[in-house]
């Protein structure tokens, strides 16, 4: 593992920061106890740290400072889209999502569509990676409730034009969610300027938390149907779920270790700033496509100016199964990638690579160093020159 060169910081940033280690740690062993359930002072201690990074979070993300219990945890992205999908949806509306999205979005509309009488309209992205904002704006029909589009892709790195097409969803009355997976804590993020009325995001990419943490944060003339009930530690009399936020979207005990970690990793955030850690993981990732761009036999799919772009790549080798490639990659060069579909299968199918089995992506993250991806061009440049 002393050698392994981590290029899989899309499926989760690894390392993390050593402040979060060692801060989660220290909290869990000191203060490791149940929020908002007891009255002892350590419990008053764990509800603090829950409260205080709701108003943290609620800034970071430009919510509405004002209601800071609309940023509401839960266990990640996709738990957090599923409450928005099917808390906000019902018989007879119509969803707009897109071609980018994760099976976070993808299956849960799905279902509802399915299940619930929903109608739903994918639209798909442009030759470069993009969702045209006015190929939204010309799906959006009368029953249209809600669009979500995903901020960054998690296989073409592309960061998507959200402050646009949160423009249009505001003229035209329809609620936008956005699921910032992969872009929170490298691309800022404010859901006032950008128009967005729910966003979804996950603790244990570049927020730098644990895996196990996530949540949403809802602005406050937005209200999404309860889909699930359970434990609150307050009101315990009430015979239904509470409904006021941040109870109307938590149930049951919260990850406090995981909170612990994501209090840290905004302070390391707050240290290195935002803009630096996308520029130093963007200098890194064009070094990376300008030497894959010198392979024969190399696909590389959105990266054509790597302007509003995610330091992720992903490629294929002709005459390779991506899968093939993960592996070499990962036995012979002690390099980690992901290979396949990533969960986005509606990406590979529209770049006609699900027969091939998808692709090799590269996701690089804040602790990648230019001897790494050197380390990345170099097997790649191998592995093509090995080609029958
Ligand atoms: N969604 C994560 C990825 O892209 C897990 O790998």
């Amino acid at each position: 593992m002393e050698n392994l060169i981590y290029l899989d910081n899309a499926a989760t940033a690894w390392p993390k920061p050593e402040n979060v280690y060692e801060f989660a740690i220290d909290f869990y062993r000191k203060t490791g106890v149940n929020p908002g359930r007891s009255g002892f002072d350590m419990a008053i201690e764990a509800g603090n740290i829950i409260e205080n990074l709701r108003v943290r979070l609620t800034k970071f993300f430009g919510g509405d400072e004002d209601v800071p219990e609309r940023l509401c945890f839960g266990y990640n992205a996709t738990d957090a889209l599923n409450l928005i999908v099917r808390g906000l949806l019902q018989a007879g509306d119509h969803v707009i999502t897109t071609n980018v999205e994760h099976n976070s979005v993808i299956r849960p509309v799905n279902c509802m569509v399915r299940d619930n009488g929903v109608e739903a309209t994918y639209i798909p992205f442009n030759n470069k990676g993009f969702i045209d904002p006015d190929d939204i704006k010309n799906a959006i029909k009368s029953n249209t409730k809600l669009v979500i589009v995903n901020h960054g892709s998690n296989v073409l790195g592309t960061v998507q034009f959200i402050k646009e097409i949160g423009l249009i969803c505001k003229e035209k009355g329809v609620l936008f969610a956005t699921d910032t997976s992969q872009t929170a804590g490298v691309i800022p993020v404010n859901m006032k300027e950008m128009n967005v009325d729910v966003l979804a995001f996950t603790g244990h990419k570049s927020l730098m938390g644990f895996t196990g943490i996530g949540g949403l944060c809802v602005r406050k003339d937005v209200d999404i149907r309860q889909t699930r009930s359970g434990g609150t530690g307050v009101r315990s009399a009430y015979p239904y779920h509470l409904e006021e936020y941040p109870f109307r979207m938590e149930y049951g005990t919260p990850n406090m270790v995981g909170v612990a970690s994501l209090w840290a990793g905004q302070d390391f955030i707050e240290e290195r700033g935002v803009e630096n850690i996308h520029k130093q993981e963007m200098d890194l990732a064009k070094r990376l496509v300008n030497g894959f761009r010198e392979i024969e036999g190399v696909q590389i799919y959105g990266c054509e100016d790597m302007e509003n772009h995610l330091s992720t790549i992903t490629i294929n080798i002709d005459k390779f199964e991506a899968g093939d490639v993960g592996i070499i990659l990962d036995v012979d060069f002690d390099i980690a990638t992901r290979t396949g579909l990533h969960c986005a299968p509606l990406v590979h199918k529209q770049l006609g690579l699900v027969e091939s089995h998808g692709g090799v992506r590269f996701s690089i993250g804040a602790f990648n160093t230019e001897e790494h991806i050197d380390r990345a061009i170099e097997a790649v440049d191998v592995i093509a020159k090995s080609r029958k």
